[in-house]
C-alpha cells in the first residue's frame, strides 16, 4: 500500500477517497456507508470533525439512562454511553433496590491533582540543591502568576510545590512535585502550562545562584507532565441496611445473601484474577458515565488501576462488612473529573448529559459516578452469587443475536417471548429462529451442542 504524505491536510472527502482507493478496492458503497454516519446539521457535524484530527465519519455507541438513583437524598437520572448490553440494566436494578433502602452516600475525601518537572541533577551535595530550592519556592509562586491567577480566583490553584529526592532509583533523578486544586476542570492543561513554566523558572534561577558550585548550576528537564494518578482527589461511595432486609425474594434470606456477597468481595481482595474481573464490573458503570460527561476514560481507568495496586498487589476497589447486624458496602476510588472545559462545554451529548444531572460540579460528578460504580459491582456480585451472571447477561444479547440474525420485529416479539421462561443461549436462539422460519439449522449449530 502506498505511502501518503499530508494526509492531514486533505479535505475529508479526498481523505475518504483515498482510503476507498487504496483499502477498500473503489468500493462506491462504502463512501456512501461513512457518509451515512455524518450528522445532517452541517455544524455539528463540523464540530465533531474538529474534535481529533483526520475523521472522516462518526462512531455511534448507545446513550441509555439508569433513572431513580438516590444519592445523598437527591435523585438522579444518569446518563450512560455504553457498547455492552446488560451494564446498563444492571445499573438500573441496583439503583432500584437501594431505593428501597436509603438510597446511596457519598463523601469526597478530598480533590488534589498532582504533577511533576522530572529533571536531572548531577551536583555533589543534595542538601545544597534543597537550599536552592528554598529559594526557588516563591519565585515558583510568583513567576506562574500569570496563569493560575483566574484559578484562584475561582477558589484554586498551586497547593504546593515540593522538592523529592529519587536519586535511590536512578542517579541525578528530582521532581519538582506540585499539588493543584483545579476547582471544576480536569486541570491538566492549567496544571501542564504551570509545570512548563516551572521547569523554565527552575533553568533561569539555577544558573544565577550562588548557592552552588558553578559546574552545578544546570538541570536536564526530563518531561513536565501531570500525574493521572490522583490518590487524593478521592471518593466513597456507600451503601448500608440491616442484613434482614437484604434478602432476595424468598429464594435467599439476608443473612445467606449477604455471607455470599462479603465472600465474594474478599475473594476480589484477595485474588488478583478475581479483582481484575471485579474491578471491571465497577469500571462497566464508571466508565459509561465518564463517556457521557466528556470526561477521559483513559485517566480514570489508569488511575482506578494504579489505586488498585497501592498496597504492592492488583485487590478489589470495593469492600463489604456486617457489624451488628447491618451490611456495609463501599467503593473508594480516586476520580479526577471536570465540568468544565474540555468535551463539556462542547460535545451536544455531552452537554445533554449535564442539564439531565442538574449541572453538577466536578465533587457532584466525582461523587455520582462513584455510586454508579458501586452499583455495577453490587448488580453483578448478586448475580453470581445468586442466580449466575449469564441468565441476566444472555437475556440482555438476545437482541443482539436476533440483530445478527437479521430477525423481523415480528420474529423478536415472538422469540423474547420464548425466552421469558427458557435459558437464553447462541445455539438455543438460532433454533427457535430457524423454527418459526421453517428453515434448517445449520449443522455448525446443531453439532455445537
Ligand atoms: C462483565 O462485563 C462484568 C462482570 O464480569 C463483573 C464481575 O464479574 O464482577 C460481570
Amino acid at each position: 500500500m502506498p505511502t501518503i504524505k499530508g494526509f492531514s491536510k486533505l479535505s475529508k472527502e479526498a481523505k475518504i477517497e483515498w482510503i476507498v482507493s487504496n483499502y477498500l478496492e473503489n468500493d462506491p458503497e462504502a463512501v456512501d456507508f461513512l457518509k451515512s454516519y455524518w450528522h445532517e446539521d452541517k455544524a455539528v457535524q463540523k464540530l465533531h470533525d474538529e474534535f481529533i484530527e483526520n475523521t472522516i465519519s462518526n462512531f455511534y455507541l448507545p446513550f441509555g439512562v439508569a433513572p431513580n438513583f438516590l444519592i445523598d437524598g437527591k435523585k438522579y437520572c444518569v446518563p450512560m454511553a455504553i457498547e455492552e448490553s446488560s451494564v446498563v440494566a444492571a445499573a438500573a436494578k441496583a439503583a432500584n433496590f437501594w431505593l428501597e433502602r436509603g438510597g446511596f452516600h457519598t463523601e469526597v475525601i478530598d480533590m488534589v491533582k498532582i504533577g511533576h518537572v522530572h529533571f536531572i541533577w548531577e551536583g555533589k551535595d543534595k542538601s545544597k540543591l534543597f537550599q536552592f530550592f528554598d529559594t526557588l519556592k516563591p519565585l515558583l509562586f510568583e513567576g506562574t502568576n500569570h496563569i493560575t491567577r483566574n484559578m484562584q480566583q475561582r477558589g484554586g490553584g498551586i497547593l504546593d510545590i515540593q522538592l523529592v529526592d529519587k536519586t535511590d532509583k536512578e542517579p541525578g533523578y528530582f521532581q519538582i512535585m506540585s499539588k493543584f486544586d483545579t476547582c471544576d476542570s480536569m486541570g491538566a492543561n492549567f496544571i501542564n502550562s504551570v509545570l512548563e513554566e516551572f521547569s523554565k523558572i527552575l533553568r533561569d534561577e539555577i544558573e544565577k545562584t550562588d548557592i552552588l558550585e558553578a559546574s552545578e548550576r544546570q538541570v536536564q528537564v526530563v518531561m513536565c507532565i501531570l500525574s493521572n494518578y490522583t490518590p487524593e482527589c478521592i471518593v466513597r461511595a456507600e451503601v448500608r441496611a440491616p442484613v434482614s432486609l437484604m434478602n432476595e425474594g424468598d429464594s435467599i434470606s439476608g443473612e445467606e445473601f449477604v455471607e455470599k456477597f462479603c465472600r465474594a468481595v474478599r475473594i476480589a481482595e484477595i485474588e488478583p484474577y478475581r479483582a481484575t474481573t471485579h474491578n471491571k464490573g465497577i469500571m462497566n458503570g464508571i466508565d459509561s458515565i465518564v463517556i457521557a460527561t466528556g470526561n477521559d476514560f483513559r485517566a480514570v481507568e489508569a488511575c482506578a488501576h494504579t489505586y488498585a495496586s497501592r498496597n504492592g498487589q492488583y485487590s478489589s476497589l470495593t469492600h463489604a462488612e456486617v457489624k451488628d447486624g447491618m451490611f456495609r458496602f463501599w467503593l473508594d476510588i480516586p476520580l479526577a473529573l471536570g465540568t468544565v472545559g474540555g468535551l463539556t462545554n462542547l460535545h451536544p451529548m455531552v452537554k445533554f448529559a449535564y442539564k439531565m444531572l442538574g449541572n453538577p460540579g466536578a465533587s457532584e460528578l466525582m461523587r455520582i459516578t462513584a455510586v454508579v460504580g458501586l452499583a455495577q459491582n453490587f448488580s453483578a456480585l448478586r448475580s453470581l452469587v445468586t442466580s449466575g451472571i449469564q441468565k441476566g447477561h444472555m437475556k440482555m444479547h438476545l437482541l443482539n443475536i436476533l440483530n445478527q440474525l437479521e430477525a423481523t420485529e415480528e420474529e423478536k416479539v415472538k422469540i423474547v417471548d420464548h425466552f421469558k421462561d427458557n435459558v437464553v443461549s447462541y445455539s438455543a436462539t438460532v433454533e427457535i429462529f430457524c423454527k418459526i422460519r421453517g428453515i434448517e439449522v445449520p449443522s455448525a449449530v446443531t453439532k455445537s451442542k
